[in-house]
């Protein structure tokens, strides 16, 4: 029988363990803190788990990280030299995928004009604009870009693009690269970030990158806080620049109450919710890559740490 350690939060840890008895009743799950003999756990399946606690199971063939993100794991010094696996769920996917078109939406039919005119009780009609004319571009076209991009197609968004590596997606302008980024924010005025934080990445949305967009352009970050300058988006909303803002992420989470974008009338925020691994989905999709796994077949969606995702 093999072990698996699981951590996540303790409300839908639940969810997920009873997930597990329904999918895998031979499996046996341990949750932290592990008191049984570390010899005995083959994988574990965690969010933020205390630093060095990793490395003190010998027998341990591969990580899974509950989260698509992996800087909770990144960020642990003695990480042991393992696969790690990105969660790629059809839940997570969908959720994430909700909330992007929500947010484009809100933003390309100037709903935060109209939440300040019912603030104001004010009546006015602002032109509409079809969505042929508006012009969405997606920071990061992974698995979550890629299939937020299918779904705002279906509205006629022009749509475009941006990743490392050159890509082909039906249907959107694709860039690449620091060289591809200057056309790709030319071409935006709703901004989508869904790229994972990495020293590369880090800071990516500042004052330079805001100045490239067209004037009153709008930005939803639903990647990583760490992907934005504060300060530089709190100025470009004040100038107007920026017509307005999503965020679901931060620098600091959770957000301390007296920072300023709790108040901002351009800014729409949540507390990091744009999307939750489900844990039906993902439970099935784990189960998958370890019998894959415990096959002889190699793992999917596992971390390149020399990328840094
Ligand atoms: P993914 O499949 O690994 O896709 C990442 C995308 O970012 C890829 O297209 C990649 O380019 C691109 N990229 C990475 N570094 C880049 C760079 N330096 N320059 C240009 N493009 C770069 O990841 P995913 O599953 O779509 O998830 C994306 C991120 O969403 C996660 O890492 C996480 O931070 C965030 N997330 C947030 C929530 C939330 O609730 N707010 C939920 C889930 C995930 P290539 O295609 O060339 O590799
Ligand atoms: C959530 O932020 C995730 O990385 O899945």
């Amino acid at each position: 029988m093999k072990t698996l350690l699981f951590k996540s939060d303790i409300e839908r840890g639940g969810l997920w363990l009873d997930a597990f008895a329904e999918q895998a009743p031979d499996l046996k799950v341990s949750t932290f803190p592990y008191e049984g003999d570390p010899e005995d756990v083959d994988y574990a399946l965690v969010w933020a788990p205390p630093r060095g606690d990793l490395k003190r199971y010998p027998n341990l063939k591969a990580i899974f990280s509950v989260g698509a993100g992996i800087d909770h794991l990144k960020s642990d010094p003695e990480l042991p030299d393992l696969p790690v696996v990105r969660m790629v769920e059809p839940g997570l996917t969908a959720g994430m995928t909700e909330y992007v078109v929500w947010a484009v939406l809100h933003h390309h039919r100037f709903m935060l004009d109209y939440a300040q005119q019912q603030r104001d009780a004010h009546w006015e009609e602002i032109n509409q604009v079809s969505a042929a004319r508006r012009r969405v571009g997606i920071l990061g076209l992974g698995h979550l870009g890629q299939d937020a991009a299918e779904k705002l197609a279906i509205f006629g968004f022009q749509l475009s693009g941006w990743s490392r590596s050159a890509k082909s997606v039906p249907g959107v302008t694709c860039h690449h690269g620091a060289e591809g980024l200057k056309d790709f924010l030319a071409e935006t005025e709703i901004l989508v970030a869904l790229l994972p934080l990495t020293p590369e990445t880090d800071g990516i949305l500042n004052a330079e990158t805001f100045g490239r967009l067209p004037k009153g352009a709008a930005l939803i970050n639903v990647g990583r806080g760490g992907l934005q300058n504060e300060e530089d988006l709190l100025a470009a909303l004040d100038s107007g620049r920026l017509s307005g803002a999503t965020l679901d992420v931060f620098r600091d989470e959770p957000l301390p109450s007296d920072s300023p974008f709790y108040s901002h009338p351009r800014v729409v925020m949540t507390p990091h919710i744009a999307s939750m691994t489900i844990p039906e989905t993902a439970v099935t999709e784990v189960l998958r890559q370890i019998r894959r796994y415990e096959a002889g077949e190699p793992l999917e969606h596992t971390v390149d740490f020399k990328r840094g995702y």
